[in-house]
C-alpha cells in the first residue's frame, strides 16, 4: 500500500501506541507486525483456537505474497526501563523472548477490511486481550481510507459474536455451510466508520487499555 492513500486517522494522545515513548513504555504489551519467524509459535494457538485450523504455509504464503493483507501479533512488553543498556543487552541474550498471547489478519478491500483471522492464547482469554487486538488491528486498517469492517463467524462461536458485536458489529447475513465441517457463518459488519465512529472506538480502546494495565503478567 502507498503511503498517499492513507487518509488521516484520529490519534489519540493519551494511547501507548501514539507516538509518544513515555507512555508507551509503561504499557505491558506490544502489538507489531507479524514475522515469519512467529509462526511455528503462533500455530500452537491456532491449533487450539479452531475446529479447522489453517496451516504453516498459509500464515508463510500471506506474510511473504499477502500485499493486501496486515497480519499482526500481541506480545508482553519486556521491562527495560530501569535496567542500565548492559543489563538490557545480558537480557536480551539470556532472557526467552516474550511469548505470543495472540494474533489479528486483515484483509483490505476497497473501501473494506475484512477481519480473516483473530485468536488470543487459550490461557490469557477473558482479560481484555481480543478485544485489544480487534481494536488496534481496526484502527491500522482506518489507515487504508476503510469504511466498513466485516468478518465471518461461526453460527456457535457466541463469545466472538458477544465480542464482535460489544465493538459495534452488526449482523448482516448468513453463508450457508460456510465452514469445510458444514457450519454456518454470521456475517458481520462494522460501519460506516465515520468521524462519530472512530471517536466511540478510541474509547472503547481506552478503556480496555486501562483494563490491561492492571493486568498481572
Ligand atoms: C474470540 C477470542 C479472540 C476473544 O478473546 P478474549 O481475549 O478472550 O476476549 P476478551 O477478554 O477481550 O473479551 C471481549 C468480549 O468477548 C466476550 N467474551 C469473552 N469471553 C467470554 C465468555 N467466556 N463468555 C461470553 N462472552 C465472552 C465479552 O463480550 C467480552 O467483553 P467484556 O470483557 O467487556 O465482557 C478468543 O475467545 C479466542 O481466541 N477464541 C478462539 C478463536 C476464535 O473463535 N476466533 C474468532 C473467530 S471468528
Amino acid at each position: 500500500m502507498k503511503p498517499s492513500i492513507f487518509r488521516p486517522h484520529f490519534p489519540n494522545p493519551q494511547s501507548p501506541n501514539s507516538q509518544s515513548t513515555n507512555s508507551r513504555s509503561a504499557f505491558p504489551f506490544v502489538f507489531r507486525p507479524m514475522r515469519e519467524e512467529d509462526i511455528p509459535e503462533l500455530m500452537e494457538i491456532e491449533q487450539r483456537s479452531f475446529p479447522t485450523p489453517w496451516p504453516e504455509s498459509a500464515y508463510r504464503h500471506e506474510l511473504r505474497y499477502g500485499t493486501d493483507s496486515l497480519f499482526y501479533v500481541l506480545q508482553p512488553q519486556k521491562e527495560a526501563s530501569s535496567e542500565t543498556w548492559w543489563e538490557r543487552l545480558k537480557g536480551l541474550w539470556q532472557s526467552p523472548r516474550s511469548p505470543i498471547l495472540g494474533y489479528v489478519g486483515i484483509r483490505l478491500l476497497s473501501d473494506e477490511a475484512h477481519i480473516t483471522t483473530i485468536a488470543v492464547h487459550p490461557d490469557w482469554r477473558g482479560r481484555g486481550l481480543g478485544k485489544y487486538i480487534l481494536l488496534m488491528a481496526i484502527e491500522r486498517a482506518l489507515k487504508y481510507r476503510v469504511h466498513f469492517i466485516t468478518l465471518e463467524v461461526r453460527a456457535s462461536n457466541r463469545i466472538a459474536q458477544n465480542l464482535y458485536t460489544d465493538l459495534g458489529f452488526q449482523f448482516v447475513g448468513v453463508h450457508r455451510h460456510y465452514y469445510r465441517d458444514g457450519e454456518d457463518a454470521w456475517l458481520m459488519r462494522l460501519g460506516p466508520l465515520n468521524e462519530g465512529a472512530i471517536v466511540h472506538l478510541q474509547e472503547l480502546r481506552r478503556a480496555v487499555e486501562e483494563r490491561l494495565q492492571n493486568l498481572q503478567i
